[in-house]
């Protein structure tokens, strides 16, 4: 029987970096995109030979979606998992004092390059028949507000519904579908967040124990390779030292 192949928009860093290798090592084959060909290429000089097809291909660029889609090789098709994870957040201003510029890369990519990639797959995942999913990737922030949260938080809360979305719509094939919300992870997330700010990064995340991207990538392999009658409709992960807490009060003194 030919390897099963799970397709991984953001595969140049974090989550879907971690992912990538993690298929790759156990028999799976890998569409690995994003927008950096070297980091791409890297992945696949690291990854056994023939597991990965390095797919450089922008979520912002509804063209570059189709025409990377179009050219996959048929030894990477069907796609049976499409992991939908490449996304980012954009600074962290309250409104109105926030970029619209950045609200608008944050909506194209997160929102319009997760719906347009999704659009572009399913006929293949259609193709790959039973134990087929969707694995969108979602965030607590989705759910949670934070001051400076607004529009990437309202993408995840997208994609939550989206997810379930998809859902309704495609019952009855064999395509299951997962919004994943996961909380505080060490990734390049927060360089992204503060325009490219490495120190930032490395701040964020000092005396706390996030989430690692190994750890998704466990939790990827988990979903994708549940019995095929299995569904998880939604998946919250936060680290241990993170909390849902109650809402914040404004006292007047
Ligand atoms: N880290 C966290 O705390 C956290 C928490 C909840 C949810 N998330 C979500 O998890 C996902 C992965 O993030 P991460 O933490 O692994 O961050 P990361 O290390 O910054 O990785 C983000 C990935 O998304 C890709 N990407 C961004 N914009 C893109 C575009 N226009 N076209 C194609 N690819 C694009 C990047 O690739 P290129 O730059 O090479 O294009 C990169 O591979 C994101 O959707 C993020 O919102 C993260």
């Amino acid at each position: 029987m030919a390897d099963p192949v799970i397709m991984i928009t953001g595969a140049t860093s974090g989550f879907g970096e971690a992912t990538a290798r993690l298929f790759a090592k156990n028999g799976w084959k890998v569409i690995a995109t994003g927008r950096r060909k070297e980091r791409l290429e890297e992945l696949k000089n690291t990854c056994p030979d023939g597991t990965i097809y390095p797919m450089q291909m922008d979520l912002m660029d509804h063209d570059s979606i189709i025409a990377g889609v179009k050219n996959i090789p048929d030894e990477f098709r069907p796609v049976k998992c499409l992991f939908n994870n490449g996304g980012l957040a954009l600074g962290s201003k309250p409104i109105p004092d926030a970029p619209l510029k950045d609200w608008r890369v944050m909506v194209e990519t997160n929102i319009m390059g997760l719906v347009h990639t999704t659009q572009e797959l399913i006929p293949m995942l259609k193709q790959a028949g039973r134990g087929a999913s969707i694995i969108n990737v979602g965030s607590i922030a989705g759910r949670y507000p934070y001051p400076g949260g607004n529009v990437y938080g309202s993408s995840k809360a997208f994609v939550r519904q989206f997810s379930y979305e998809l859902r309704t719509d495609l019952a009855g094939s064999d395509i299951r579908v997962t919004s994943f919300e996961p909380g505080m992870a060490k990734s390049e997330f927060m360089k992204v967040r503060s325009y490219g700010d490495g120190d930032a990064n490395e701040k964020f995340y000092e005396d706390v124990e996030p989430i690692l991207p190994e750890d998704v990538a466990d939790i990827i392999w988990f979903l994708a390779t549940l019995p095929p009658h299995l569904n998880v409709n939604s998946m919250e992960l936060m680290p241990l030292i993170q909390v849902p807490s109650i809402p914040t009060i404004l006292r007047k003194s």
